[in-house]
């Protein structure tokens, strides 16, 4: 969904990843500078949207957030449908989360065409004491899967604007 109104561009972001890997907190940073250290399970589908400007032009991201946990999901069909880029999150304290982007690298591709943008995220790299997953196993996935790959950390902001950015900058 790249619509052109004039100068106005409104491109749809999907974020998706297990449970409790900060995708909410991720969107709440990125859109509000707002961290939450007790955010609850994401019921459903939610939205925010987000100008950025590149070369002079600005961009609305449309930026999607839906559950982890498949209880608490909406349609997956029309929560992908429009999608131009899409961020695939895991913790980097939890391998099981690394483990799971595949599954849902599958979903994705069943949902949307090979030409959304798509990046690796690995959340939480404020948590380097327990991490269970090194930069290079993230890094290497990225490659096999063509994606772009970042670590970023909602907690103390490290990337967040600039993983949301890059894929808008792939888009555009
Ligand atoms: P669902 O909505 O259930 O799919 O989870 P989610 O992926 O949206 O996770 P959410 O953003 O709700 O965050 C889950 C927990 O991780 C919360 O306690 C957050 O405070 C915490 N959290 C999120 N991002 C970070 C981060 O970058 N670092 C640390 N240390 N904790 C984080
Ligand atoms: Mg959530």
């Amino acid at each position: 969904m790249a619509e052109e109104e004039g100068e106005e561009y409104l491109f749809k972001i999907v974020v998706i990843g297990d449970s409790a890997v900060g995708k909410s907190n991720l969107l709440s940073r990125f859109a509000r500078d707002e961290f939450d250290h007790n955010s609850k399970a994401t019921i459903g589908v939610e939205f925010q949207t987000q100008v950025v400007e590149v070369d002079g032009k600005e961009i609305k991201a449309q930026v999607w957030d839906t559950a982890g946990q498949e209880r608490f999901r909406a349609v997956t069909s029309a929560y992908y449908r429009g999608a131009v880029g899409a961020l695939i999150v895991y913790d980097i304290s939890r391998k099981t989360t690394f483990e799971s982007t595949k599954r849902w690298l599958d979903e994705l591709n069943t949902h949307c065409d090979t030409t959304v943008a798509r990046m690796l995220v690995g959340n939480k790299c404020d948590l380097e004491d327990i991490r269970d997953v090194s930069v290079e196993e993230g890094k290497s996935l990225a490659e096999e899967e063509g994606l772009f790959f970042i670590e970023t950390s909602a907690l103390n902001s490290t990337n967040v604007n600039a993983a949301f950015e890059i894929v808008i900058r792939e888009i555009y």
